[in-house]
């Protein structure tokens, strides 16, 4: 096998200056070039349009991975959003005064979203879910947060892996393995409390508990699968009857599978709604939307900031909302996630590879059932770097994509199965790579 003409490139040895300068490399774990393959995945890009990538060193590829981390469903530099941000840039973003932008967007998502009465604004998602929170704690007068899912950095969520000193080691039997809460106050421990989707007895067991401490439950409406039925009705349910709120992380979520979010497809009305990522196309935008009596507590409490005001993500969010609906874009994702779904499987199948598909059809995780699956998709990644195209365990489905790139992409799975059947047989799929396995993500409780 020959390796890609990477290390030693320009994309290789930024990253190794990076790393000196910048802790962890990245700003964001999921991308660092060791969570795809290490010292051949190309971590930097000159421009990037569609669903094409250009690395530092002119070598362009076609991204079936993760599309910027789920943040661009229109594709990377849609026209319309660039155009939009581009003249609110020209006219000034950032002034004295505030943006009318805000007052429109909020008009916006109030008409998408009927049970929403109120909106405040952010930048990014766990931020986001921070001010969620901290409305949720204002409005109740109470302290814990049951969850379930990711939902970012922040103190309140990885408190969830803080144990008080003198109950042994605090990173021994993390909840959330692979985020580590150092830093994060010891006091915290026990005030946010994680239960697992689908598992109704589990949140009444944390309510029975906790009850009175409860602010709020926080999840998404779905992650890799759909709710039983009537379970986003009962976690309703038991939020009223507890007197804490419901806020649902719409951030992943939100948009791909359905307009407005999953929590309108599956019918559930919370009191907080959060959207990030895809809201402003690649331009940071976040939005808290909720209930006038939830909303009404940013008020009592203190919740500000300079960059929260500023105009570039509010003119991109009411450009991709408006793309969003005229393309019918979860329509479209839905059916470029099947398409993947339906012809990949027959294709691991004859070559004997284990394969398992999880979530929901326009965000496709790849799983191998293998005692080596690291090395599997490792060698896949470096296997397609070789075509020019970026691959990784998910398939973020993009406005950009169209069927022919999913049948390239399956080609590519076609000769790069053909070639692992024989040593993912034997479990010998390490002898294949000649640099580094890639290195495992944290383990979601879902
Ligand atoms: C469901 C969910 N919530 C919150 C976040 C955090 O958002 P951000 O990375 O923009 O802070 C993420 C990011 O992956 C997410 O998937």
């Amino acid at each position: 096998m020959t390796l890609p003409q990477h290390p030693g490139s320009l994309t290789q040895a930024l990253y190794l200056r990076a790393k000196q300068l910048i802790p962890g490399g990245t700003q964001l774990l999921s991308k660092r070039p060791e969570m795809f393959a290490p010292e051949v995945w190309p971590g930097y890009y000159q421009s990037c349009n569609g669903c094409t990538v250009v690395d530092l060193d002119g070598r362009e590829y076609t991204d079936m991975s993760i599309m910027g981390i789920g943040a661009c469903l229109l594709g990377y530099a849609d026209p319309d959003v660039t155009d939009a941000v581009t003249e609110r840039i020209r006219r000034g973003s950032m002034c004295t005064l505030n943006a009318p932008e805000e007052v429109l967007l909020a008009e916006e998502l109030i008409r998408i979203h009927p049970w929403a009465e109120q909106v405040r604004y952010a930048r990014t998602g766990g931020e986001a879910m921070t001010v969620a929170v901290r409305i949720a704690r204002a409005a109740t007068d109470r302290s814990l947060i049951a969850f379930c899912g990711y939902h970012g950095w922040h103190d309140w969520y990885l408190a969830a892996n803080r144990r008080p000193k003198g109950e042994g080691d605090s990173l021994k039997g993390h909840l959330l393995p692979g985020l580590h809460p150092n830093g994060v106050p010891e006091e915290l421990a026990g005030t946010a409390i994680p239960f697992q989707y689908n598992q109704i007895d589990q949140l009444q067991q944390i309510i029975k508990k906790e009850g009175k401490r409860l602010a709020a439950v926080v999840m998404e409406p779905t992650r890799y699968s759909d709710p039983e039925p009537g379970y986003l009705e009962q976690v309703r349910e038991l939020c009223h009857q507890n007197g804490s709120l419901l806020v649902i992380d719409e951030i992943t979520a939100g948009w791909r599978m359905h307009y407005g979010g999953a929590h309108l497809k599956y019918g559930i009305e919370p009191d907080i709604a959060v959207f990030g990522k895809a809201l402003g196309n690649g331009h940071p935008m976040a939005a808290i939307i909720g209930t006038k009596t939830a909303m009404q507590a940013a008020q009592e409490t203190f919740i500000s900031s300079t960059y929260w005001t500023e105009a570039v993500g509010p003119a991109a969010a009411l450009a991709t909302l408006k793309r969003m609906k005229e393309t019918d874009l979860s329509t479209k994702l839905n059916a470029l996630g099947h398409e993947l779904r339906y012809g990949i499987t027959p294709i691991a199948e004859k070559f004997g590879i284990p394969l398992k598909l999880l979530g929901h059809a326009p965000i496709t995780h790849f799983q191998y059932d293998h005692p080596q699956a690291a090395e599997i998709q490792t060698y896949i990644t470096i296997q397609m770097l070789e075509r020019n195209i970026l691959a990784g365990a998910g398939f973020y489905a993009s406005l950009a994509h169209s069927s022919q790139h999913i049948q390239r992409y399956l080609e590519a799975y076609r000769a790069i199965y053909a070639e692992l059947q024989e040593p993912v047989e034997k479990r010998t799929v390490d002898k294949l790579l000649k640099s580094p396995v890639k290195h495992g993500g944290f383990s979601r409780l879902n």
